[in-house]
């Protein structure tokens, strides 16, 4: 059985945030399930654009306003993107279908923990925390990436190989 493994990293603004993403999309294999905890405005969806970039997918990653997950098509692999912020019935998780979701492409979740565990067991969990109360671009984040499980696992070692020049 493989053990978590663990990754933390200090992005300087969201330009590096992003790249810890980018790196992540282009490593991701199918059925990469990605867990983004923060708080508002942490860098949550900056970290989603990244993954976007890194899986050259065409449509831009913005936070899904009216719905609960995007779906980008045309990218080396699928992505979907879902907020679970407006989440407040944990039982419409299952119609989500996020597990379907993860099978054959890229899944984010953004506030997984409104999906009361109706997630992926193979994921990554990707933990942002502001380091300053500064706004703008440049603010430093920690990123704490663990991986549980094989998919997700592969992935972090890819981030942690590129993680040298991402600096
Ligand atoms: N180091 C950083 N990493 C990520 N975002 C940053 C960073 N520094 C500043 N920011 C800014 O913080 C905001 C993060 O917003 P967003 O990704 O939408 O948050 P969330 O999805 O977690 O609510 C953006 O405006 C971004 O430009
Ligand atoms: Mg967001």
């Amino acid at each position: 059985m493989s053990e978590t493994l663990e990754l933390e990293l200090r992005c300087e603004d969201a330009d590096a945030t992003r790249r810890v993403g980018a790196a992540l999309g282009r490593a991701a294999a199918p059925g990469t399930a990605a867990l983004l905890q923060g708080q508002l405005g942490a860098g949550k969806t900056v970290f989603a654009q990244g993954v976007g970039a890194g899986l050259a997918a065409p449509s831009v990653v913005n936070s899904p306003t009216f719905v609960l997950v995007n779906e980008h098509l045309g990218g080396r692999l699928p992505l979907r993107h879902a907020d679970l912020y407006r989440l407040d019935d944990p039982d419409l998780i299952a119609e989500l279908g996020l597990f379907e979701a993860a099978e054959d492409g890229v899944l984010l979740v953004e506030w997984p923990e409104r999906a009361d565990g109706a997630l992926p067991a193979d994921h990554l969990l990707v933990r942002i925390t502001p380091l300053t109360d500064a706004a703008g671009d440049a603010a430093p984040r920690r990123l704490e990436l663990s991986a549980s499980g094989p998919i997700a696992r592969a992935a972090l070692q890819a981030v942690e190989r590129a993680a040298t020049v991402l600096a």
